[in-house]
């Protein structure tokens, strides 16, 4: 016999003795649970092969996890009670002496967010000086970040990154001690996180204090807001208001700002600033000019056909809450089929000739109230 005779002889014998190579699919191929559910995945080989020897692996090659068990034929592997670490790729090997097939399976396992803070407080910190804190959250979905703080809507100044979202001060102010609180959001709940944040007067730092952070005042009035501040050297007191010059009629004697005959535009946020060589402080007072209401029609005239539809809608400037009242000059009553509305609207559906006059508005607030009138005329 020659060579290649004998090589032909070898090469069949391998193959008999072989058979297939296994063909492996996973069922599963992927999967999302959330966390604490169990999950399975079932390994199978597709053709005849013989000998198989099943295995499940992580992809990465590491060890299972703990709470993974594979079944006693080795094709099942279960998680129970899924864990965040679960999350991967797993792949079952099949190997016989013909060779291996593989296949490979992905668990995702979603939990609620788990929140970080860096540094985790309290946090001493002196006015003027700054101060951060990084809120950093795990979860699937990501989660999304949020500062607030505790008993307020204030906006407050934070910075967003990828992962991270920090809130800080360039420097901070007696007011600026409280609770703050990093929430992280996703799918799977909610999660809060608290930080105490306290500010801390140094020697000689100004601290500015009003007397009265809200008030309420009546339009044409006169209004004193005194503010007073400890510090060393004794801080300069000046006022200023948010985002508009101080009104015309004003006047600071000794840290007390004075506004006479005051008007609606008034109405506003008032700082008072403490200075001296070692900063500032802020304080504020929160002010209201109340007015009483000023009424009118509209429209002032109207002329109607028998068997229109009249319209009039009465109109008011002035503090809320604001009430409306319709009546008639001359009448007891308003026309049959009249109605009203709280927002200062009269319709009548068909007027006659007799619905002709003078309709009258009061307009009413806690200050006081004011009438406006409408001619009505309506031709038979
Ligand atoms: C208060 O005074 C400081 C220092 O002069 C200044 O930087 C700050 O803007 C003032 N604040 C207001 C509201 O005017």
């Amino acid at each position: 016999m020659d060579l290649s005779l004998w090589g032909l002889i070898l090469c069949s014998l391998i193959i008999s003795v072989a058979g297939q190579t296994p063909v492996v699919s996973v069922e599963p191929r992927a999967v999302t649970v959330r966390q604490g559910e169990s999950v399975s995945f079932r390994c199978r080989v597709g053709n005849d092969a013989q000998g198989i020897h099943l295995e499940w692996r992580r992809a990465n090659n590491q060890a299972l996890p703990d709470n993974a068990k594979i079944g006693p034929d080795g094709a099942v592997l279960t998680f129970a009670n899924a864990k965040p670490g679960n999350q991967g790729q797993y792949r079952c090997v099949a190997a016989n002496s013909a060779g291996r097939g593989m296949a490979s399976a992905t668990l995702n396992v979603k939990f609620p967010p788990k929140v970080r803070l860096t540094p985790t407080g309290p946090l001493h910190v002196k006015v003027g000086h700054g101060v951060s804190v990084v809120c950093r959250a795990t979860g699937r979905p990501q989660p999304t970040l949020s500062w607030k703080r505790q008993g307020s809507t204030l906006q407050l100044f934070t910075t967003e990154t990828n992962d991270a979202n920090t809130i800080q001060w360039d420097a901070a102010r007696l007011e600026d001690s409280g609770i703050y609180i990093c929430q992280g959001e996703n799918s799977e709940g909610v999660t809060e996180v608290k930080v105490k944040i306290i500010v801390e007067a140094g020697p000689g730092v100004p601290v500015a204090t009003v007397s009265t952070t809200e008030m309420t005042v009546v339009e044409g009035h006169t209004v004193t807001m005194s503010c007073q501040a400890t510090g060393s050297p004794p801080p300069e007191i000046s006022w200023s208001k948010l985002r508009a010059p101080l009104p015309w009629k004003h006047s600071v004697v000794d840290g007390t700002l004075t506004l006479s005959n005051v008007g609606r535009q008034d109405s506003g946020q008032y700082i008072c600033n403490a200075t001296n060589i070692h900063g500032y402080s802020e304080a504020y007072t929160q002010m209201e000019v109340e007015t009483p209401p000023y009424a009118t029609c509209m429209p002032e005239q109207v002329r109607l056909r028998a068997g229109d539809s009249l319209s009039l809608q009465c109109l008011a400037h002035g503090s809320h809450p604001i009430h409306f009242v319709w009546s008639r000059a001359g009448r007891a009553s308003l026309p049959a089929g009249a109605m009203t509305t709280k927002d200062g609207k009269l319709t009548v559906g068909h007027v006659q000739a007799s619905d002709s006059g003078t309709y009258k508005c009061v307009a009413t607030n806690h200050i006081g109230s004011s009438e406006a009138t409408a001619r009505v005329n309506v031709r038979a």
